[in-house]
């Protein structure tokens, strides 16, 4: 949900602003802009379009001076045009402002610096923000109580950065429930709504809470809370992320290389089962609490509530697909735009949320686990960004060490989030999580089978209105994902279901060549077979995600896609992932399109 970047330091600071705008493009993209400040003067640029469009039609990298902002925009408030387009400014033209969130008053402060004689340019919520701030500095003259007295007047979810040519020296930001972080230099600072942006210049990070701001120059940077302008001390992470790790390193996009970076991701998540054994202990103390002791399962407490969106919802699925047949405990995968709904109401002390979210930013999924904690719920978070917000809220914390996903989609970190959740599920049963070990020797060797045959199905599908996904038992929700990840990025219609559901219904757009992807497993085959005999019947495409032992599969099916066996068959969607998420990939390149930016979507989705 939109890019932030600040910089102040000795250099120009155009171009290094639009180099780390360009790795934030994942965030939003549906324009851009920078202004800086030279000589007492504030300049700046901006237009709808992809970064690289805009620099074509503005000379982005042009602007003096050294000190800047920059933004690229996913569209809340206002339709995606220049006007629209960040930085907006003040009506002396002074003040500049970006902003990533919602300001939820923003009508009523419009209303009042209406009347007092301001001029607005835009249809944004952001540009509130920056008259607000010109009214405040007319009184003080100072333009970090303007901002603060400002931002106490804001309700919302806000990461905000302020430049005032005034004030050439520094640029000031505040934060609540939307990302950022401060990069430390020598002799200049960043700021930035995620890591990789700066993650070329340096490794040393502050994160910035909610409730707090900064004052930001080239040597130095202090952190205040808002409320009382007191100074906060701030402890400086040392970022282990590598800067390669967050460029495309040959490959074409950013989503085929982080498709392929799924081995690693895997091992590297794996190093850290000690970590997560210890996490199972603890929750596993909790839920031995006498106090809460649960007469029917060997766990006191009384229920599992996974809570996620998107690709972590289908994590979540499979999460509680393990936690049921593994550990014996009761749970329930909820979307967390619908937990507070429903859900919430039987949610009490005896409740575990485990909460999963790649970014840890997500509004919904932020919400749906403070509403739990309120109620009295512990919350166990499954997350790849260290210090995000959702982390802070947890009880426990386990972390995927993914490394930065830049693609829009989710790849290598969903697989990341299902390593840990069979861990967690072994560790709860009291198993031993060795066989996981296997896994990326497993995923290497799909990768290097199935490339060749999934372009060649691409190429086939690729023209297709509808396609359907469907799974069995474990199947069901990685078909999900297969479905999710195809429509994403390649804009066909695509349904993921039950195979056992398909005849209740929907089996009545089936017609000839309408492809059907089932994901077959040792345990469902029989009866998935029998699914699979009801689309061929209606002369449906059939493409089958299977095992290499499985030899029965060609008299059924159209074209078969084998992965290597597992010892055990509750693995099979670490494998079967991947030719779901290379089948997405190729047909959306098939179709002349781009993987990694899918239009109107944003990596980090920070509003309700
Ligand atoms: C799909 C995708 C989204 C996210 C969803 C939740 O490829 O990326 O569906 O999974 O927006 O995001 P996180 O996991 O950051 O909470």
């Amino acid at each position: 949900m939109c890019g932030i970047i600040g910089y102040v330091g000795k250099k120009r600071a155009a171009p290094i602003i639009l180099e780390c705008l360009k790795r934030l493009e994942y965030r939003g993209y549906d324009s851009a802009g920078i202004a800086t400040i030279n000589g007492g003067k504030l300049f700046l640029k901006k237009d709808k379009g992809f970064i690289n469009d805009v620099i074509l039609h503005t000379d982005l990298p042009s602007l003096p001076g050294q000190i800047g902002i920059g933004h690229t925009r996913w569209a809340t408030h206002g339709v995606p045009s220049m006007r629209n387009a960040h930085p907006h400014t003040s009506c002396d033209e002074k003040i500049a402002v970006i902003h990533n969130g919602i300001i939820e008053n923003y009508l009523d402060l419009k209303n009042d610096l209406l009347e007092k004689g301001h001029k607005f340019k835009s249809e944004t919520d952001t540009e509130v923000f920056a008259h607000l701030i010109e009214e405040n500095f007319k009184k003080k003259k100072n333009f970090e109580s303007a901002v603060s007295d400002s931002l106490k007047k804001i309700h919302g979810a806000f990461a905000f950065v302020v430049l005032n040519a005034d004030e050439p020296d520094k640029i000031i930001v505040a934060r609540n429930n939307a990302p950022l972080i401060i990069g430390l230099g020598d002799g200049e600072n960043f700021v930035a709504s995620d890591i990789p942006a700066f993650l070329s210049e340096t490794r040393r990070a502050v994160i910035l809470e909610n409730g707090e701001y900064a004052v930001i120059a080239k040597e130095s940077a202090v952190v205040k809370e808002i409320k009382s302008s007191r100074v906060v001390k701030k402890q400086i992470q040392n970022i282990k992320w590598s800067a390669e790790a967050a460029e495309k390193g040959g490959y074409e996009y950013f989503a085929l290389k982080e498709i392929n970076e799924i081995p690693r991701a895997t091992e590297d998540t794996l190093a850290a089962l000690p970590e997560i054994e210890k996490i199972a202990h603890k929750v596993k103390k909790f839920m031995r609490n006498p106090r809460f002791r649960y007469p029917q399962t060997k766990f006191a407490v009384k229920k599992i509530i996974f809570v996620a969106a998107g690709t972590s919802y289908h994590a979540a699925l499979i999460g509680k697909y393990l936690f049921e047949n593994l550990c014996k405990i009761q749970c329930e995968a909820v979307l967390a735009s619908e937990f507070s709904w429903s859900l919430a109401n039987i949610v009490d002390k005896n409740t575990l949320i485990i909460a999963i979210s790649q970014s840890g930013e997500t509004a919904d999924t932020l919400l749906a686990l403070e509403d739990a904690k309120l109620r009295g719920a512990k919350v166990l978070a499954i997350s790849n960004v260290i210090g995000s917000s959702i982390t802070r809220e947890a009880d426990f914390n386990v972390h995927t060490n993914a490394g930065p996903e830049i693609a829009v989609i989710a790849t290598k970190t969903f697989v990341t989030q299902l390593i840990v959740l069979y861990a967690l599920a072994f560790y709860l049963a009291g198993k031993n999580p060795a066989p996981l070990k296997k896994i990326p020797a497993l995923q290497a060797k799909t990768l290097s089978l199935i490339t060749n045959i999934i372009k060649e199905t691409a190429e086939k599908i690729k023209s297709a209105k509808d396609i359907y996904f469907l799974g069995r038992g474990i199947s069901y929700p990685l078909i999900l994902e297969g479905a999710l990840k195809l429509k994403e990025i390649s804009y066909i219609h695509a349904e993921g279901m039950p195979a056992g559901e398909l005849k209740h219904g929907t089996l009545s757009l089936i017609e000839e060549n309408v492809p059907v992807i089932f994901s077959l497993t040792p345990e469902s085959h029989e009866k998935t077979i029998s699914n699979m005999q009801e689309v061929k019947a209606r002369s449906g495409f059939i493409i089958a995600i299977t095992n290499e032992k499985d030899t029965s599969v060609k008299e059924h099916a159209n074209i078969a896609i084998k992965v290597p066996e597992v010892e055990n068959p509750l693995m099979y969607p670490l494998l079967q992932i991947l030719p779901l998420q290379l089948l997405a990939y190729y047909t959306t390149v098939a179709r002349g399109l781009s993987p990694d930016k899918p239009r109107h979507l944003a990596k980090s989705v920070t509003v309700e």
